[in-house]
């Protein structure tokens, strides 16, 4: 079967990226857009968790829950009451220090951090 470089060209963009498809297309056309990844909206909660629990919570670190296991979390809150779990973050639980990386937040810092991470995202 015979092909145009500029088609070849093309396939091999697709195989890689959905954007290549967006090279084969006319001028003018809607390109997909370049990344899945979603700009957070710009609120307090998940800029100061991105900069805290998010280091360990993110991938679930020395068996931290994981953020969006909404199981995981609902089993905690259960078993220690939203009390017990900002308590275990102002204290430290094992592999958690102190505070959780974030010193500056009170309490309802705390609080607002895990709900947060505790809603199916
Ligand atoms: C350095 C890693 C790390 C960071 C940073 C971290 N955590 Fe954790 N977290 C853990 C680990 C590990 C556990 C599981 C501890 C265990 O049960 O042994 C945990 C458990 C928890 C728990 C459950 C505690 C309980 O009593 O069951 C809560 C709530 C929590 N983290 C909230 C937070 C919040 C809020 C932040 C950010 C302010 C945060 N963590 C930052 C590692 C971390």
């Amino acid at each position: 079967m015979y092909m145009t470089a500029r088609r070849v060209r093309c396939i091999n963009g697709a195989l890689f990226l959905l954007v290549g498809l967006a090279a084969c297309s006319d001028a003018g056309s809607e390109r997909p857009p370049l990344s899945v990844v979603e700009t957070p909206p710009v609120v307090e909660v998940p800029t100061q968790y991105a900069s805290s629990c998010g280091a360990c919570h993110s991938v679930g670190v020395a068996g931290a829950p994981k953020t969006g296991d909404a199981n995981a979390w609902a089993a905690r809150l259960e078993a220690k009451g939203m009390d017990g779990l900002v308590a275990s973050v102002r204290n430290g639980l094992n592999a958690m220090p102190p505070g959780g990386l974030c010193n500056s937040c009170s309490d309802e810092d705390h609080a607002s951090l895990i709900e947060y991470m505790a809603a199916a995202q």
